[in-house]
């Protein structure tokens, strides 16, 4: 027996010398410890042994098992390795002392103003929350105080899931949320509520060379006591003075929203036309970029916030808007379109 078992050690050396691939590695295993393999074989003739023969020659078997199986796993590491050489080998030969590619990609322009704002409001004390993009029905519309079937929806239709959820229509729909994360602070600790939120919203829109069905907003809401129009005011004069560097024309008219009493439209002169009138401003002169309001009593009382003591302004800038006027983007749909020849043009001038 002892003769046999060298000579299949012998024999697996022979046989694990010849092969080079790991398919011819597996035949080999199989052929010693597959079920009618070798070493399986001698375990056959053991029937006919007394016990302790029996004993002795099953933990020889043991013994060589592990052996092959261990020989074989090594072969296997061994031949891994050889194949990733050769793998490695066959790479082009690079220099690792050579430059590296500094064609680095640039920031998309509307990123370029979102960060922007944030950084001004960030120093003006606001919060910068993120939200969702899908939402609730309550959050996008009967939050806000516009219930099912009111006619301010028809200007935000949008894309609706079939659990009847939606992609946000615009950025108000986190509204509610920010009241109630931060109700509790301002009730009690008496911290008023400073926050924007930026993010992508979606509409079912005819594009042309001012809509696009995917856009983005930055929502701002102040809410304390005494807050009045004056408060609005002064922080959306400073905010654009500081994004365009300049003294732009503004104009206050009213508009209706019905998250907000009184409501407001903040338009501000047209920079690419300066004025005259141009496919971008509708050939009105003027850009709609920041509805704004005082929030309605309903809409503060969805979010545990008592209106006959706190009152509050909201805004909704049209960050798209605002990255068109910026850097001079005749056609919205250019920032969607991904293509570099346009994207990379842009450039962060802080
Ligand atoms: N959510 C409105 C829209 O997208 C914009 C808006 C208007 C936001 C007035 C506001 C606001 O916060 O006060 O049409």
């Amino acid at each position: 027996m002892d003769e046999k078992i060298t000579g299949l050690k012998a024999q697996l050396e022979a046989d694990l010398a010849k092969i080079e691939t790991a398919a011819d590695l597996e035949n080999i295993r199989v052929a010693y410890l597959g079920k009618k393999g070798s070493i399986t074989d001698l375990m056959k003739g053991m029937k006919d042994l007394s016990n302790d023969e029996r004993k002795a020659l099953g933990q020889k078997v043991n013994e060589l098992k592990t052996e092959v199986s261990d020989t074989i796993t090594a072969k296997m590491e061994e031949l891994k390795r050889k194949e990733l050489e050769a793998e490695i080998n066959a790479m082009p030969e690079f220099d690792v002392a050579l430059p590296v590619n500094m064609d680095r990609g640039s920031y998309h322009p509307i990123t370029l103003v979102q960060r922007q704002c944030e950084s001004i409001f960030r120093t003006m004390g606001f919060t910068i929350e993120d939200y969702s993009e899908i939402v609730t029905d309550y959050e996008c519309f009967e939050a806000l105080n516009i219930p099912k079937h009111h006619p301010a929806r028809d200007m935000q239709d949008t894309y609706y899931l079939e659990n009847g959820q939606l992609l946000k229509s615009h950025t108000s729909a986190a509204q509610n949320a920010i009241y109630k994360k931060y109700k509790d602070a301002l009730i009690n600790e008496g911290k008023p509520i400073k926050a924007i939120f930026p993010g992508r919203c979606f509409r079912n829109e005819a594009t042309d060379a001012c809509h696009e069905n995917t856009f983005f907003q930055m929502e701002g809401v102040m809410v304390d006591k005494d807050i009045s129009i004056s408060n609005l005011i002064f922080f959306m004069k400073t905010m654009l003075s500081e994004v365009f560097r300049k003294d732009i024309k503004v104009r206050l008219r009213p508009g209706f929203f019905p998250f907000v009493e009184p409501g407001f439209e903040l338009d501000i002169s047209c920079l690419i036309c300066g004025g005259d009138g141009c496919p971008s401003c509708k050939h009105s002169g003027w850009l709609e970029l920041c509805p704004c309001g005082m929030i309605h009593p309903e809409v503060l009382k969805a979010g545990g916030i008592d209106p006959e003591e706190y009152t509050g302004f909201a805004f909704g800038l049209g960050l798209t808007r605002l990255a068109m006027m910026k850097y001079g983007v005749k056609d919205i749909r250019d920032l969607n379109s991904g293509s570099l020849k346009v994207l990379s043009q842009f450039t962060d001038d802080e």
